[in-house]
């Protein structure tokens, strides 16, 4: 196993990411953690390696710094930006300080002597150099090696932008290896884990289900309810599919329809919930709450309130009857959220020891403590990509763990201006046909559905009328938008080169199949300026 020890910056968990996708176990834990607890975490003889991550902060801001003990273990350690200035300054060299603090690319020349980077550059210089291509620190900068250390990289501004004292096995790097924009970053993590900490690259998904579980168990107990707000999306899903595994029947799920959900959508929740996993869900109605609350209002974030507000009401009311209830255990004590890493990340709560308590945004977000519930989170160390392969490993079908993202306000922010059940009704419609044909075409140069081909597609209703013909008879009806794009983070998104022969199909199918619309457009706006939805 391998111990990263976290300082405090937002992407400690991708150095996990990166040592688990070399299929190695590894531990995030807290810098602070004390050279005691570190003896204790290598007593089983299991501890190959540390890693100390990089920091928010200067090393002339805090007072953090690595327990003495990894230094004494007799194991490899790599040291990352803040990482390998703690290093420095805990072995004797020197670090100077800088006020400004600037994040960016930058070409690094590696030297190729170090078993750390031998043969791993992104192109040579004229001369032969060795360089590689990375995501850098640039601030405080090591200015003196500590005895025992030789520079490992260096770049004009920072003269020792790597170090390495290779017959204890330290190494340090200034950039920021985890990152993607650091090309050879997961290639110089794999190297490090692999052969200079030699562990055993026997991780794979089925070992994170049982240490989840394990850690679950542990973290609930024997006798406490756990309650989860299951939205059909694939986070909560999977949560709710691990917690089952863990606990069993003392967890219950509550699935609210507000009644602007897609097509079969809560039958097909239930199906996979209730009926494959025999978990407990609670599925409440609430579409008639939801709607007519709804009635009459048209401004975006109005809308967006009253649904979240309501959904809020719904939850905690089920919530609270099950508090109460109690059934032969002590009562619900646990809200279970499906909050992923990337959600921590946004809402500016990486897991650090400087963010004890955090919030999460999710729309049930500030719902544990309302209810004076305990928060469990046990997807929050793992991205997108992650989660879908645990939902495969607990055995949840690849249909559903592949599906696009869908909102929480559902259609509500899909049918533009009053959200009638009129209008849902139609979307809804029109919306599984659209699904229906991307599933079913493929595109041949790739061998993939364009399904898979998108990031996220979907049909946007809007309350005009057009007129159109049909048959002899004119006609007078609503217009939808298909919306397909492609993005990788959500942030930026581009519209998506759909086949001609797909768009053609989808809306003969729609304008036949729909009665109430005559009209289909395809909506060719990238994210920015556009967003993803329509409001
Ligand atoms: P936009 O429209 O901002 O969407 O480009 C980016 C991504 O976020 C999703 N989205 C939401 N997800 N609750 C959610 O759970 C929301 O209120 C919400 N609004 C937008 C959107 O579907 C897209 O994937």
């Amino acid at each position: 196993k391998i111990l990263i020890l976290d300082f405090g910056s937002q992407v400690t968990q991708l150095i996990a990411r990166r040592v688990r996708e070399a299929h190695v176990y590894c531990e995030v834990h807290p810098c602070d953690v004390g050279s005691d607890w570190v003896r204790e975490f290598a007593a089983d003889g299991h501890l190959k390696g540390v890693i100390l991550s990089g920091s928010h902060a200067s090393v002339y801001e805090v007072e953090d710094r690595a327990p003495d003990a990894v230094f004494e273990l007799g194991v490899p350690v790599l040291g990352i930006c803040y990482g390998m200035q703690t290093m420095a300054m805990q072995l004797g060299g020197k670090v100077e300080g800088s006020h400004s603090r600037e994040f960016g690319y930058a070409e690094v020349r590696a030297h190729g002597h170090t078993e750390l980077l031998k043969d791993i550059q992104d192109f040579a210089t004229p001369e032969g150099h060795g360089m590689l291509k990375v995501w850098m620190s640039h601030g405080d900068k090591v200015t003196e090696l500590p005895p025992g250390f030789k520079v490992m990289a260096s770049t004009p501004s920072c003269a020792i932008a790597g170090m390495a004292d290779e017959a204890r096995r330290f190494y340090a790097v200034q950039f920021h290896p985890e990152v993607t924009h650091t090309p050879q970053g997961a290639a110089l993590l794999a190297r490090y884990v692999l052969e200079i900490c030699g562990a055993r690259a026997d991780w794979v998904m089925g070992h994170y289900v049982d240490e989840a579980v394990a850690r679950i168990r542990a973290e609930v107990g024997d006798e406490e309810e756990v309650l989860l707000g299951l939205s059909g999306g694939v986070d909560s899903s999977v949560a709710a599919a691990l917690i089952h595994r863990a606990i069993g029947d003392r967890l219950t799920c509550v699935f609210v329809d507000h009644g602007l959900l897609r097509l079969n959508e809560g039958d097909m929740v239930m199906d996979m919930i209730a009926g494959k996993l025999h978990a407990r869900v609670i599925r409440v109605d609430a579409s008639d709450l939801f709607l007519g609350q709804l009635a009459g209002v048209q401004d975006p974030e109005a809308k967006r309130k009253i649904i979240g507000g309501l959904f809020v009401d719904v939850f905690k009311a089920e919530a609270e009857k099950l508090k109460a209830a109690g059934g032969g255990h002590r009562g619900v004590t646990f809200l279970a959220q499906g909050t992923i890493y990337p959600d921590v990340i946004e809402s500016g709560g990486a897991k650090s020891k400087k963010a004890v308590t955090i919030k999460s945004h999710h729309n049930v977000g500030g719902l544990p403590e309302q209810l004076g519930l305990k928060l469990l989170e046990p997807l929050r160390d793992l991205f997108k990509d992650e989660v879908r392969e645990l939902g495969l490993a607990l055995g949840l079908p690849r249909e559903m763990v592949y599906r696009h993202p869908f909102p929480g306000p559902g259609l509500g922010v899909r049918i533009l201006g009053e959200a009638k059940r009129e209008y849902a009704d139609l979307l809804r419609r029109a919306d599984a046909i659209f699904t229906e044909e991307l599933r079913n075409t493929v595109d041949p140069a790739t061998g993939k559905s364009w399904y898979e081909l998108t990031s996220q597609a979907f049909t946007v209703f809007l309350p005009v009328k057009s007129v159109g013909v049909m048959g002899d008879g004119r006609t007078y009806d609503y217009v939808v938008a298909l919306r397909a794009v492609q993005t990788t983070d959500f942030m930026t998104a581009d519209w998506a080169e759909l086949p001609y022969a797909l768009l053609k199909r989808v809306s003969g199918r729609i304008i036949n199949e729909v009665r109430g619309i005559n009209r289909v457009t395809y909506d060719v706006s990238s994210k920015p300026p556009a967003t993803i939805e329509w409001e």
